[in-house]
C-alpha cells in the first residue's frame, strides 16, 4: 500500500464527526479511507450514514458495514473526503481519473465541507499534467470531439479492453490537454454551457482541506 495515501487517509480520520453524513469519495486514496473509516464507525459504535460518490465506493463501502445511503434520503453531507489527480496551491483540482467526476462533484457540492487526500505526488504549481476528463452523453460526442481538437485540447476517449469506457452513469469521457490552457476557469465555464457535456474534472474552489500524506 502506497504509504502517502495510507498516511493521508489516516489524517482524515481525525476530522470525522461522532454523529452525521459522510461522502464517501473514489480512487485507491478513498477506498483506503473508506477501510479506515467503516474500522473506526465499528470500533467506536458511531452513528455515521454515508453517501457513495460511485458504484465502486458504494459496494466498498456496503461490504465493509458502513450504512451507505442513497444521496437523495439525506439532506445535506457534512464531510466528503476524496482524492484528486492534481491539486494545485489555491486547492483547485482536477479529479476524474477514476471516471467517477459526476457523482463526485454533485457529492462535494452537497457537502459542507470538503476534504482531499492525496500523496505529494498530486501536488503541482499549476494544473494541467494530469489529463482533464470531460464526460460527455453518447450521443453527438464525436461532435463535442471535433470540437476539442478544433481548441486545440488533443482528445482522446477514454477506453479499456479497445472499448470506450463507460461510467456510471452510461456515458463516454474524452481526454484532454489542458496543459496549454492559461485561463483553467474561463474553460470550466465554457465547458459548464456545452451541450453535450455532462461534467468535467475541474473541481475549482471545492476543496476546502488539503491532506498530503508522507510529506
Ligand atoms: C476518481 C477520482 C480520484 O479521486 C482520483 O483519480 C484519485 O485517485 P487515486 O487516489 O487512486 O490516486 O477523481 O474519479
Amino acid at each position: 500500500m502506497d504509504n502517502g495515501k495510507l498516511a493521508a487517509a489516516k489524517q482524515a480520520l481525525d476530522y470525522m464527526p461522532n454523529q452525521g453524513v459522510i461522502g464517501l469519495g473514489s480512487g485507491s486514496t478513498a477506498s483506503i479511507f473508506i477501510e479506515l473509516l467503516s474500522q473506526k464507525v465499528q470500533a467506536e459504535q458511531l452513528d455515521i450514514m454515508c453517501v457513495a460518490t460511485s458504484t465502486q465506493s458504494q459496494k466498498l463501502g456496503a461490504q465493509l458495514g458502513l450504512n451507505v445511503v442513497d444521496i437523495d434520503e439525506v439532506d445535506r453531507i457534512d464531510i466528503t473526503v476524496d482524492g484528486a489527480d492534481e491539486v494545485d496551491p489555491d486547492l483547485n483540482g482536477i479529479k476524474g481519473g477514476g471516471a467517477a467526476l459526476l457523482f463526485e462533484k454533485i457529492v462535494a457540492l452537497n457537502s459542507n465541507r470538503n476534504i482531499w487526500v492525496v500523496d505529494p505526488s498530486k501536488e503541482h504549481k499549476r494544473l494541467g499534467q494530469f489529463k482533464l476528463p470531460i464526460e460527455v452523453i453518447k450521443f453527438g460526442s464525436h461532435h463535442l470531439y471535433r470540437h476539442f481538437e478544433k481548441l486545440g485540447l488533443s482528445p482522446s476517449y477514454r477506453q479499456t479492453n479497445g472499448e470506450y469506457l463507460l461510467t456510471d452513469s452510461n456515458n463516454y469521457i474524452i481526454d484532454v490537454d489542458v496543459s496549454g490552457v492559461d485561463d483553467l476557469t474561463a474553460l470550466a465555464t465554457q465547458l459548464d454551457q456545452l451541450t453535450g457535456v455532462v461534467e468535467h474534472g475541474l473541481f475549482l474552489n471545492i476543496c476546502d482541506e488539503l491532506i498530503v500524506g508522507g510529506q
